[in-house]
């Protein structure tokens, strides 16, 4: 029930407003018809109630930034992030929690780090990021290979990006219409890698990516995916509050889903790679894995 009502005023916020002026406007006619005393003592109590209702859901809504997306499952992917990014600002706020282009820059320097120090990036490399939305790390990687290509499920992040990379000739960014790589050839690209994504992942659709990067890798190929680490104190801080905070609401369906070193491990394995190699940088763990 209240999960019901939390989600009804999140999509609705006006109800508490009109509810709240129909009990005054019921009050104030009771008191100047002078109606029976018991009527006007219940419309008094009605409308006090709805003050302090409109009261409490004022302070529990007022620093919800984001879009209410509670009638959203979590794989309505393009649906969720679309809504996410409907603007270009709110499309850098949705990749990074940052609006003004100086920080989006800044905060790609820490991934472009870990792909650059960890799956390397060559030349000569045909690199492919999948769920790219603005292109934070791309801008940054295009430079240092030769062709850069992101993808993604949300056509609002990908106009972001497409404004973001106007500059550069070797982009190519690619819409997808479902959770998969099927509109990209088998065996094209070097390096595949996937960062600040997974996490919003149910876990099939991850396994989905994985089975489906080793099909568009070349032999040799390096793999390269990150996700919050259940095992890290961050991340475990972060999960333990959404436990001990999100009992009685319904949760967004873009919740960061934290992942362990042996789940990754176990669709990599699976999907073929070789070489795997778990790298834990709290708050996140990294996988790197060749495609033999
Ligand atoms: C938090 S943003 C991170 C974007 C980028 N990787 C970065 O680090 O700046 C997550 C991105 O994943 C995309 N995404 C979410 N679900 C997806 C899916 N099923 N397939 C492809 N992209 C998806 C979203 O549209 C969004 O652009």
């Amino acid at each position: 029930m209240r999960r019901r009502i939390a989600s009804l005023i999140r999509r609705n916020p006006w109800v508490p407003f009109v509810a709240c002026a129909c009990l005054m406007v019921v009050f104030a006619v009771s008191v100047w018809i002078r109606a029976n005393g018991g009527i006007i003592v219940f419309a008094g109590i009605a409308f006090a109630a709805a003050c302090s209702f409109w009261g409490y859901c004022y302070r529990a809504f007022k620093f919800a930034n984001t879009p209410s997306l509670d009638h959203l499952h979590r794989r309505q992917y393009a649906a969720t992030w679309d809504a996410l990014a409907s603007s270009p600002q709110e499309a850098r706020a949705a990749a990074c929690g940052a609006t003004d282009e100086r920080h989006v820059r800044l905060s790609a320097q820490r991934a472009v780090n870990n792909i650059t120090e960890l799956a390397g990036i060559q030349p000569g490399d045909h690199v492919l990021e999948i769920g790219c939305g603005v292109a934070r790390i791309g801008l940054e990687l295009a430079s240092r290979c030769l062709q850069w290509t992101g993808v993604d499920i949300s056509q609002n992040m990908l106009a972001c990006a497409a404004d973001r990379l106007s500059q550069l000739s070797n982009v190519n960014l690619v819409h997808l219409t479902a959770t998969n790589l099927d509109s990209l050839p088998d065996s094209s690209f070097d390096l595949v890698y996937s960062t600040n994504m997974f996490d919003h992942l149910d876990q099939m659709d991850r396994c989905r990516y994985v089975q489906d990067a080793f099909r568009v890798l070349r032999p040799s190929g390096r793999f390269y995916v990150d996700n919050t680490d259940l095992e890290s104190d961050a991340g475990w801080a972060a999960f333990a509050n959404g436990v001990a905070t999100l009992q009685s609401f319904e949760r967004a369906p873009f919740q960061p889903m934290l992942a362990t070193e042996a789940e990754l491990t176990a669709y990599v394995r699976r999907a073929g790679f070789v070489n795997i190699h778990a790298h834990h940088r709290s708050p996140v763990v990294i996988l790197i894995a060749i495609k033999p």
